[in-house]
């Protein structure tokens, strides 16, 4: 198998992942305000979990943004140089990179992810479903600079950051993300990012408060890993999962409340909750097009087209690299 390990060696041991989760968790939840990286959502069931969540009638960012590729998928085609290599971020299932491949003539694909497993896999089922296309991985954290793999350095290059995932960077991560982006593209590429708008809030609200309670059992999942995985013993049906919108910041905070008081025993170590204590567990930033082309054009990028869904929930911009 033809794939490419970018990741340090020392952070790609399972016991050094354990221990770097045990640190972020006790930092985060003995700080006030209490909080705990979004990351860490992502284990098995929590994936599956995600996956349930952009099927809910309430979560419109996943079907709106897949519309927004299909029906804009010949003029995103135009932008494309031809037989560029297709570097994704963080490759989820790939569906959304499938519908830019079937439509543009792209010469490499690049999915980039901190799973190996899971990059195999995928990677696998694209080589079987797209037989002419080269198909590179690369096993690393896209949040930090990596090196593209040598067989695409010489192709013109596209980014591909679907799903809003933007939004869940603080704007300064964000403002980061973009300028590494910058850097392991190059000169003269191009970025296509996917990102949630401002709307109403009642609509932002049941996106993250669904009636099926999906998005409370995600939420809640990270106490239960915390539990299977750092030996912890929180009481998950003493907490509750609370998504509120903050205007000011124009972001969607999930948090976990404490319905009782009680003190948490995790690696051996006590932590004190008092009734009504939170633990903010996610932001999920919503943009103007404009506030987020002001933010790319910080980044070092220059704002190209921007396709949205004819109600305007949610945005595809494509950037192009300042030289
Ligand atoms: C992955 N990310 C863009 C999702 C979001 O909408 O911020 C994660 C999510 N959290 C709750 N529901 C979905």
């Amino acid at each position: 198998m033809n794939i490419h390990v970018a990741s340090r060696p020392a952070k790609s041991r399972p016991e050094d992942a354990r221990d770097a989760f045990a640190a972020d968790v006790i930092a985060g939840l003995t700080r006030h305000p209490r909080q705990l990286p979004p990351k860490y959502f992502y284990d098995e069931t929590g994936s599956r979990l995600f996956e349930q969540i952009t099927r809910l009638p309430e979560y419109y960012p996943t079907r709106t943004e897949l519309g927004i590729l299909r029906d804009h998928g010949q003029e995103i085609a135009r932008i494309m140089p031809p037989h560029a290599a297709l570097i994704e971020f963080g490759a989820g299932a790939t569906t959304k990179a499938r519908l830019l491949l079937a439509r543009c003539k792209i010469g490499a694909y690049v999915p980039v992810d901190i799973s190996g497993a899971f990059l195999n896999g995928q990677a696998a089922a694209l080589r079987a479903d797209f037989p002419d296309l080269a198909v590179h991985p690369v096993v690393a954290d896209f949040t930090a600079p990596f090196n593209l793999p040598r067989a695409v350095q010489d192709m013109p290059k596209v980014g591909f950051f679907p799903g809003s995932t933007i939004g869940n960077f603080e704007p300064h991560e964000a403002s980061a993300f973009l300028r590494g982006a910058r850097d392991i593209l190059g000169e003269g590429a191009t970025l296509i990012v996917g990102v949630d708008l401002e709307k109403d809030e009642h609509v932002l609200r049941a996106a993250y408060n669904d009636e099926a309670g999906v998005t409370a059992k995600f939420n809640l999942n990270l106490l239960r890993r915390i539990n299977r995985e750092l030996d912890g013993d929180f009481d998950v049906a003493a907490f509750a999962h609370h998504a509120v919108y903050n205007r000011e910041q124009y972001r969607i905070e999930m948090h976990l409340v404490s319905r009782t008081a009680r003190t948490v025993q995790i690696m051996g170590r006590g932590i004190a909750f008092r009734a009504g204590d939170s633990i903010h567990t996610e932001s999920s930033y919503k943009y103007s097009v404009e506030r987020f082309q002001a933010l790319a054009r910080g980044a070092g990028w220059i704002p190209g087209t921007t396709w949205t869904d004819p109600d305007g929930m949610f945005s595809v911009h494509a950037l192009l690299a300042r030289k």
